[in-house]
């Protein structure tokens, strides 16, 4: 038995989040900014050496393996490594094969996911209106991705819905959203709008919507019943004691939930984020590459690089302006 990845806070890592591609087919306002410079392509790991690097993680303990991008699912042959991460599943080790997606390919894939052993997945959506969702995807169209959900259920997937709350942009969307989930059986969760990327234009302290007060706005209409359970991310979720609905809040700003962490990330080239939050990062495409035939230079570094995990983010709006930002992208980590 090898030693559990347990991180200075106590905390064990379990859950690793894997940046396929920096690319993505929509340019969302709070991710990237209109004209991103892309990585040439022999910059990223293959999907052999991604297949390598993932399973040294799951050897290590990991449980929970999330499939992120950009939009994962615009890497060529994705589903090549999804069928190969399958075997993980079926000896036990992994206990979750997933992906966050824009939605925009599932009409495509969303059988092959579910043939390669993939139960649930994570859809972005923020609006269900068409002209908000050109305007906020910048490059995306709605009906495809609705086309994205309809395929998804119909291949027996679990969807549950990701929506940034964004102030002025989808306040008016509170209850269509919790409506449109409940009546095709899919899970909702809001996500708090966090500094990161470039800002440039973007006025974040603008966009912010706490949750606190769009639970608070639930509230009016509903009775919140809070919820023990969890889904192994950040969220935390209420039942509508009226219809039975879950919703799920992931409140970086609100309520900070880094002392029960137990997630790094993975991008394309191999770089290991130890914090959504924070700059700190390690390599680990050298160790992978150096030693083809020897995971144990990749293993040492993983462990190195889980010593140096930060104990959280210092994303905070209260003073009236974005504290705590990060310069990179969140499609450089996948969110
Ligand atoms: P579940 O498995 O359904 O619990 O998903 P998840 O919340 O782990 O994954 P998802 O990709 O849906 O994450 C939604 C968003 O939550 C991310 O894109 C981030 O914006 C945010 N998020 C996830 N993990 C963290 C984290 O560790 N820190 C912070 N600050 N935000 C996070
Ligand atoms: N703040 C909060 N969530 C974000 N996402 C992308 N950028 C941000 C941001 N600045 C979300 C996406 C997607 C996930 C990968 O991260 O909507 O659900
Ligand atoms: Fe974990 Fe960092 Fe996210 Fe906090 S901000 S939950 S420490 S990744």
């Amino acid at each position: 038995m090898t030693a559990p990845l347990i991180d200075p806070f106590a905390r064990a890592i379990t859950y690793l989040r894997v940046s396929v591609t920096d690319r993505c087919d929509f340019r969302c306002v709070y991710c990237m900014s209109e004209n991103m410079t892309f990585l040439p392509k022999k910059e990223l790991l293959t999907l052999e050496e991604l297949d390598r690097l993932c399973s040294t993680f799951v050897g290590l303990g990991v449980e929970k393996l999330r499939i992120t991008g950009g939009e994962p699912l615009v890497r060529r042959d994705i589903m090549t490594f999804f069928r190969s991460m399958s075997r993980h599943l079926d000896s036990g080790a992994l206990k979750e094969l997933t992906l966050t997606t824009n939605g925009s390919q599932l009409e495509r894939f969303a059988k092959d996911l579910y043939a390669a052993g993939v139960r649930r997945i994570n859809v972005s959506l923020d609006t269900l209106d068409e002209d908000k969702f050109a305007r906020v995807t910048r490059w995306g169209r709605l009906p495809q991705v609705l086309r994205g959900l309809d395929a998804a259920q119909a291949a027996g997937l679990r969807v549950k819905l990701n929506a940034v709350a964004l102030k002025g942009f989808n306040e008016d969307e509170l209850f269509t959203l919790a409506e449109f989930c409940a009546a095709r059986d899919m899970d909702l969760t809001w996500i708090e709008v966090m500094p990161m990327g470039d800002l440039g234009n973007e006025n974040r302290i603008g966009q912010y919507w706490s949750l606190k007060d769009l639970r608070a706005q639930l509230a009016e209409r509903y009775t919140l019943i809070d919820l023990a359970e969890r889904s192994g991310g950040p969220a935390r979720y209420v039942q509508l004691q009226e219809t039975g609905q879950k919703i799920g809040f992931i409140t970086p700003l609100t309520h900070n939930f880094c002392e029960s962490c137990n997630r790094v990330r993975v991008t394309c080239t191999g770089e290991i984020y130890m914090c959504l939050g924070q700059e700190d990062v390690a390599d680990l495409r050298a160790p992978l590459r150096d030693h083809p035939q020897d995971d144990a230079p990749l293993e040492d570094a993983i462990r190195a690089a889980i010593l140096l995990k930060p104990k959280g983010h210092d994303f905070d709006y209260s003073r009236q302006r974005a504290d705590g930002q990060v310069s990179r992208h969140m499609s450089h980590t996948g969110g």
